[in-house]
């Protein structure tokens, strides 16, 4: 449900800014050195990327999206920032042909949930890391420990039910079950798997207004009221603007959210 294959509009402070506490303990996981070359999954507009690329000052990185207007937007970020080492790749990182043994780190903020083929995807990942090299991967824990994704469901439901909420788009959920991501890294041949649990807020805006903002750029608010009638669509956005008040605190709009910050060793 959050805007996969980049449909989210390009607010650059949007996901930056929602992901702000996770931000911190993706980086201190991915622990970058100065000669590591890093390669991105499913990077958006690329603010891990460019923070991997300035710790990686004589090596670089790589993000790949398959939005070509997030890619586009990531160029143009790290154009203006003046930053050498850093590329940018619009393909599909299941199935795109990556150097052989290039990258010593490949890193990821919610960026690998989205796979047709998650062991594909991740073995062809595997083959692009040089031995002993690592993933770094932040997904989302089950939606009902997602109190943003419940809360949202529910508004955009209301006393229609569940169906009025269904997606059939991607699922950000793909990845919250530890024993099914071992098997897809193992079986991706990945070693030395785990998981640490990330209890953090996302944060949605400053104000009421920004967060329905941010809200109404979701693929499943899109897709909701697509469906409905222009009163019944109404109606939902007065639920959802009731909902994000009472999430709304002295420095903005916050919802609890949990995390799994996974870890794994090419062999
Ligand atoms: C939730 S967003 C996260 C973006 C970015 N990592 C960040 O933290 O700002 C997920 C991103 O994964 C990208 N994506 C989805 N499927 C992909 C695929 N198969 N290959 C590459 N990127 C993909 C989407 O286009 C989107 O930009």
């Amino acid at each position: 449900m959050r805007h996969p294959a980049g449909e989210h509009p390009l607010d650059p402070s949007g996901y930056d800014a929602e992901l702000q506490r996770h931000d911190r303990l993706l980086r201190r996981a991915c622990g970058v050195r100065p000669h590591d070359h890093v390669l991105d999954i499913g990077c958006g507009i690329g603010q891990t990327t460019r923070a991997a690329a300035r710790t990686a000052r004589a090596g670089g990185a790589l993000g790949i999206d398959i939005s070509a207007s997030a890619v586009a937007r990531a160029r143009e970020i790290a154009r203006t920032e003046g930053l050498g080492n850093v590329t940018f790749e619009n393909a599909d990182a299941q199935v795109h042909r990556f150097p052989q043994e290039r990258f010593d780190l490949a890193i990821s903020r919610f960026g690998t949930m989205f796979f047709d083929d998650p062991v594909a995807a991740f073995a062809n990942i595997g083959r692009t890391l040089r031995p002993a090299g690592r993933l770094v991967m932040m997904v989302w824990q089950p939606r009902e420990r997602n109190e943003w994704n419940v809360a949202i469901r529910r508004s955009l439901a209301g006393p229609d039910g569940p169906a009025a909420a269904a997606s059939a788009g991607p699922d950000p959920f793909s990845l919250a079950d530890p024993p099914a991501v071992k098997e897809i890294l193992g079986a991706a041949g990945f070693a030395d798997i785990a998981f640490t649990d990330v209890h953090e807020p996302v944060y949605y805006g400053p104000d009421v207004a920004a967060a329905l903002d941010w809200v109404h750029g979701f693929t499943c608010t899109g897709e909701a009221l697509k469906r409905l009638d222009p009163a019944a669509a109404a109606r939902v956005v007065g639920r959802l603007r009731e909902m994000l008040s009472a999430h709304l605190s002295d420095d903005g709009v916050w919802f609890d959210s949990r995390a799994w910050l996974i870890t794994a060793r090419r062999p």
